[in-house]
């Protein structure tokens, strides 16, 4: 009987790195038999994904409310999810990340003694605070977790370090590095029209920001950057593909809103989003799944956040941590424009965070415990 799993989850970037897993158990179907849970926490920014990648949800919790709050969300997801599990009865829960539907999903299925495989376990920056509610999502949901599959060296670690025993950790490498390299190799990739027609030759800065502790003063701390650069940098357009949270859109329309060589965009879907990180000059973003994307890419990130639970990047010297202050990004800026070493510097492609293979690595992993194949697979090395 192939063991039967049930896949949570809800926001964009859980499904863009949960995508390539569901491809690789659906393709072991000997061995699995697959339900998809969506939460839907984001709704139409989960669906651009699940339609990209084709993915059809089993069951569609369809729980997204505008300017939802953290504790209604929570209770939403954990008394919606309860009835699904106790319907399938899943040999094993697997959650992804740090988000709301990730620690509430992993509770769930706890609460029922359902055991949880954690994907992309491990990343800590060990101040609650920051990300937040993020960081604290993740370190319960690995103190609930039973499988823990860390990205990297340094994120395995970390769990070692809070005495999860070795053989319930496996590195495998960032299935987001998966879901790009297989986008980036479709022969109709394209940038989206309105960045289409910024003239070759001009200098583009993609812009994401969208974390709760970013919102209101610091967002505009940093627009206000953006401002100042480019009226310092008559051949730089700026685009910025805004995040739902009406909160991002606000700001942004304020601050931004009246400049001609600013493009406010809709979210992307995630090919023309790839086409448009290679079109980059440089990424500004305090995204998670961006700092590891763009730096496979070869793009210098500049990361608007005073910590990262992902520091390969930096080691690797693609990404930069430069905080919120106003002043501090507009140097930081400057100096890679005007100073050609620097940014050849930091525009090195670096993949400390996969090769492509994460996701089989999982399915391996996955059919190794349940007895259907006789070795543990080999872990991803490359990067610490
Ligand atoms: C959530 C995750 C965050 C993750 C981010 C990725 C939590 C607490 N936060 O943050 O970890 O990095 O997603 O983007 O889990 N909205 C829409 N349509 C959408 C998506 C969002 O309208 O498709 C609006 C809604 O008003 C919603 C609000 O954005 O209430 C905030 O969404 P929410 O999922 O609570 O938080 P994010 O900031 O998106
Ligand atoms: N992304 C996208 N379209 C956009 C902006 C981002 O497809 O308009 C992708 C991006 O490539 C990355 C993921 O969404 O894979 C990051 O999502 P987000 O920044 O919302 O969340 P985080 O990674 O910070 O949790």
């Amino acid at each position: 009987m192939p063991k039967k799993i049930c896949m949570v989850f809800g926001t964009r970037p859980e499904a863009i790195k949960m995508a390539p897993v569901i491809k690789e158990l659906q393709k072991a179907e000997d061995c699995f038999s697959l339900r998809v849970v969506v939460t839907a926490q984001h709704r139409e920014m989960l669906d651009q994904v699940l339609d990209l990648f084709g993915i059809q949800a089993d069951y569609d919790l369809n729980l997204m409310q505008p300017g939802q709050s953290l504790p209604d969300l929570g209770c939403r997801i954990l008394s919606r999810l309860t009835p699904v599990f106790l319907r399938e009865r899943p040999d094993l829960v697997m959650v992804h990340g740090d988000t709301s539907t990730t620690f509430l999903g992993a509770l769930a299925a706890f609460y029922l003694r359902i055991p949880v495989a954690h994907v992309e376990a491990g990343l800590r920056t060990y101040r609650p605070y920051s990300p937040f509610p993020e960081e604290m999502n993740r370190r319960l949901t690995g103190a609930l977790a039973t499988y823990h599959f860390a990205p990297t060296r340094t994120a395995a670690g970390n769990l070692l370090a809070e005495r999860i025993p070795p053989s319930a950790v496996m590195v495998t490498g960032n299935t987001v590095i998966d879901a790009l390299l297989a986008v980036a190799a479709r022969p109709d990739l394209r940038l989206p029209r309105e960045v289409a027609e910024i003239p070759p030759g001009q200098k583009v800065i993609l812009v994401t920001t969208h974390r709760r502790e970013n919102l209101g003063e610091p967002l505009r701390r940093i627009y206000s950057a953006l401002r100042l650069l480019l009226a310092d940098f008559p051949d730089l357009w700026v685009v910025f593909p805004v995040h739902r949270n009406p909160l991002v859109w606000k700001t942004a329309e304020e601050v931004l809103g009246d400049l001609s060589r600013v493009r406010l965009l809709a979210p992307l879907e995630y090919g023309p989003f790839v086409a448009l990180m290679r079109r980059a000059d440089l990424v500004l973003t305090d995204s998670g799944g961006i700092q590891e994307e763009a730096p496979a890419l070869g793009k210098p990130v500049l990361v608007l956040r005073d910590t990262t639970e992902r520091p390969e990047a930096v080691r690797a010297g693609t990404v930069r941590l430069v905080g919120l202050d106003r002043e501090k990004i507009r140097a930081e800026v400057r100096r890679l424009f005007l100073d050609e070493a620097a940014y050849r510097e930091m525009a090195q492609a670096v993949n400390p965070y996969g090769d492509g293979r994460a996701a089989g690595r999982i399915s391996a992993f996955l059919q190794w415990l349940y007895g259907y194949r006789a070795e543990r697979p080999e872990e991803f090395g490359v990067g610490e």
